[in-house]
């Protein structure tokens, strides 16, 4: 059947139209049905009004509501009142998160507190209206009798002054890292991985919600089970000691206009999580994850993946010998993704 439908594009140019154009729709179809199991899977958990009332929740959209104040903290002259609804918002959260059980030193709360300290001392420069304002301040008060100010970490602080050699060591880093696909098959110090996790915690992410959940599995049986699902690994898959998935949790989002955000926000981490990995010692390759919904479905089974974490990408990670060959991977000109307007 192939070989006939190949001998009459060859034969006949409108049958080959026909036949080629078929064939696009049926693609495009297939496709469609990946963004509905996308949106069925991932887009229906970014919501902040239904479901449940979890830790990830109350903590992302606490932190989207007082990063609006941190940031008007922040703004330049002429200083003015600002941030009523967010003050709210984040008070009110407070309170559910408190409700909740959540520990009030978490580092999540802490930065609250802090945030709403900030807020509160700004009052006095910008009071609020005399409609709300002194409500608005009792409530304030209220809730900084959890503030403790040997715990706190300040904010907002001073931009940071570089070294003077910052933009030569970073280039080395990033012209030093190259994809590695002949790993020494070595345990990974995972000391190593928490260093490297440490710098790639402060990738900017929307809103500040920080939604990149990154699982590891470092068992033989484990690594192996994932791989299979995976195309890119053939040839050097069994020497990979340590594979990552990284995925963007999407209860973080709060609804499907963020629908780009969860993917950015893990992909800004796993750059900077992969430039971290370098200078530490520890090299990488990213496997891609282009899959169709069944498999996706099936790594999250395999991986015990929570269904909110979209998966991003796989990750091998280990050491290698010094003698191994990676490729150079040639850049584009610059003129290729640079467009002044
Ligand atoms: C999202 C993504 C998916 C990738 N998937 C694979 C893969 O499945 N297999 C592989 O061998 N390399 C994979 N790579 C590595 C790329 O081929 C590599 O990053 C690119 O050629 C540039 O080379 P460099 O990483 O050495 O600079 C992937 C890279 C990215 C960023």
């Amino acid at each position: 059947m192939k070989a006939a439908l190949k001998e009459l594009t060859r034969k006949s140019p409108a049958a080959a139209r026909l036949i080629f154009g078929a064939a696009e729709i049926a693609k495009k179809a297939k496709g469609a049905g990946y963004y509905w199991a996308d949106f069925r899977r991932y887009g229906s958990v970014m919501t902040w009004r239904t479901g449940r009332r979890d830790y990830w929740k109350i903590s992302s959209e606490l932190i989207f509501q007082h990063h609006k104040l941190e940031k008007g903290l922040c703004l330049p002259p002429p200083l003015r009142f600002f941030g009523k609804d967010a003050a709210d918002k984040t008070l009110e959260l407070m309170a559910e998160w408190r409700n909740a059980g959540l520990g009030l030193d978490h580092p999540v709360y802490r930065a609250a507190l802090d945030i709403l300290k900030a807020y509160r001392d700004r009052l006095d420069v910008t009071p609020p209206p005399a409609d709300f304002g002194p409500d608005l301040i009792r409530r304030i008060d209220a809730r900084l009798a959890d503030f403790n100010p040997e715990k706190s970490l300040p904010t907002p602080i001073l931009p940071a002054q570089m070294p003077t050699d910052a933009a030569a060591s970073l280039h080395a880093i990033a012209l030093g890292r190259r994809s590695v696909r002949a790993f020494d098959g070595k345990p990974v110090d995972f000391a190593l991985i928490e260093k490297a996790l440490t710098t790639a915690q402060l990738s900017p992410s929307a809103c500040n919600r920080q939604p990149w959940r990154i699982h590891f599995y470092d068992r033989r049986e484990d690594i192996d089970a994932l791989l299979r699902l995976q195309n890119g690994n053939s040839g050097f898959g069994r020497t990979i000691p340590l594979l990552a998935v990284v995925t963007a949790d999407c209860s973080s989002f709060f609804g499907m206009v963020e629908r780009i955000e969860p993917v950015l926000d893990a992909g800004l981490f796993l750059s900077t999580f992969l430039l971290a990995m370098q200078a530490n010692g520890l090299s990488s390759c990213c496997l891609n994850w282009c899959v169709p919904p069944d498999r996706d479905l099936k790594a999250h089974e395999i991986g015990k993946i929570p269904a909110e974490h979209q998966i991003v990408t796989f990750l091998a990670i280990g050491t290698h010998e010094p003698g191994i060959q990676v490729p150079r991977s040639h850049r584009r000109p610059l003129e290729d993704c640079v467009i002044r307007h």
